[in-house]
């Protein structure tokens, strides 16, 4: 048994000697084996949280406070501190050419990065028959791919406490209003998609606008401390919006505006592409956001006709599994909004104008929360969980003004 024990230890050592001569020879540097305080990966070269690996330090210019910009009316949001542990690396954002590893040439590496896959994740999450359609991969390709890929990504089954882990690494990001904060049990949360229906001019731009800037706050200040991508197909995007809600928090608004990337979607097939773009910025830079206001005003308009509902939810169930992977594989908080339209079968005596938001069952399975927005008196709104993994359904007012979202005065 102990020479048995010695031999295994030998055989273990050289294992790792091995493993280490390999890293060395592919350049692989040892970083990401931690977790900061706030959740980032990496090191910290200079401040708290500035993610080392695959991302410059410079990537994430956090806003800092600065004193002198314009005070406030707003009082500043209730400090929330989580509690974010120092988690081992799940290896979940292995980039794909870790797989030259694994014997999968340079090559074939490229094409898939081309296709939009830039991790190992991405290749194990994608059903195959997409992988199969990339130009210049064979099947016999791929299936080599996603078995290296399997190899280097924890993909089976976990304990709960590991679970837990995993849920520790959530930012709960804040809406800007205490009160719609308390409906949502913090905030808006990363790894999940909140989908905002109401009418128009009901608040859901402003409430996009608000979290572009609250995502780069501290954790401790209900933020995510990272950059945040707004796709806008309806050219709703307006950054000189963004800056009294920078002052409001007493962020730089020139490095606010500067952590933001926005891009206008022509149609559905851009919309699309745009998203896999954001995935490949995610994999390269802390990202903590993606909004698309509207996510469906595209899809109503490019699939017009009767006949086209069908192709139309097709695309749409495309659209939100790439989002939603996108959501998990970065730890990133998705924010879509989305139109209303008259419901007629759906009123009752007491409700007259019944109004549903688009995009149907797809749209209501693939998102974790769903809010409903109404205009009450003036310029307070009303917000509703329609759906929400751990909340009730439950209303709240809130009121909007240049400086964004915040808590009703009435
Ligand atoms: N900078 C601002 N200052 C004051 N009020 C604003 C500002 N921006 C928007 N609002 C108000 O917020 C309300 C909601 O606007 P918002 O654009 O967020 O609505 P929306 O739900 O996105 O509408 P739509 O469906 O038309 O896109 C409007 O009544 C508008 O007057
Ligand atoms: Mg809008």
């Amino acid at each position: 048994m102990v020479e048995v024990a010695v031999v295994d230890a030998q055989e273990r050592r050289g294992v790792l000697e091995r493993r280490r001569t390999e890293r060395e020879r592919l350049g692989r540097r040892s970083v990401g084996r931690e977790r900061y305080e706030d959740g980032s990966r990496g090191g910290d070269d200079e401040g708290k949280g500035v993610p080392r690996r695959h991302v410059s330090a410079r990537a994430f210019d956090p806003p800092r406070s600065k004193a002198d910009l314009d005070p406030s009316p707003f009082p500043a949001p209730a400090i929330r501190r989580r509690d974010v542990e120092v988690v081992k690396e799940p290896d979940e954002l292995e980039m794909i050419e870790e797989l030259a590893r694994f014997g999968i040439n340079a090559g074939d590496i490229k094409k898939a990065k081309e296709a939009g896959y830039h991790t190992a994740k991405s290749i194990v999450m994608i059903p195959k028959k997409a992988l199969y359609s990339v130009r210049g991969l064979s099947e016999a390709k791929v299936d080599k791919m996603v078995e290296a890929a399997s190899k280097l990504v924890k993909c089976g089954f976990i304990t709960g406490t590991e679970a837990l882990q995993k849920r520790k690494q959530i930012f709960k990001i804040t809406s800007g209003s205490k009160a719609v904060d308390d409906l949502l049990g913090g905030g808006i949360e990363t790894q999940s998609i909140t989908e905002c229906f109401g009418e128009y001019r009901s608040g859901k731009t402003q409430l996009s606008h608000t979290l572009a800037v609250t995502t780069q706050l501290e954790v401790s200040q209900g933020g995510g401390f990272g950059k945040v991508a707004v796709i806008d197909t309806e050219g709703a995007f307006r950054p000189e919006n963004v800056i009294p809600i920078a002052q409001r928090y007493g962020l730089d608004p020139e490095r606010v505006l500067d952590n933001i990337v926005t891009a206008k979607a022509y149609n559905t097939d851009h919309q699309m592409e745009l998203v896999d773009h954001v995935g490949a910025l995610c994999a390269t830079q802390p990202f903590r956001l993606l909004i698309i206001d509207s996510l469906t005003a595209l899809f109503r308009s490019d699939y017009s006709g009767r006949g086209e509902l069908a192709e139309r939810q097709q695309k749409l169930n495309q659209m939100m599994s790439k989002i939603k992977r996108l959501a998990d594989q970065y730890n990133v908080a998705v924010f879509v909004t989305n139109q209303v339209m008259a419901d007629p079968g759906g009123g009752s005596v007491f409700v007259q104008d019944a109004k549903k938001p688009i995009g149907g069952h797809i749209l209501a399975h693939a998102s974790s929360v769903r809010l409903s927005l109404r205009k009450g008196k003036g310029e307070s709104r009303i917000i509703k969980v329609i759906q929400h993994p751990n909340m009730p359904e439950a209303d709240a007012t809130f009121d909007i003004s240049n400086q964004g979202i915040a808590d009703s005065n009435d």
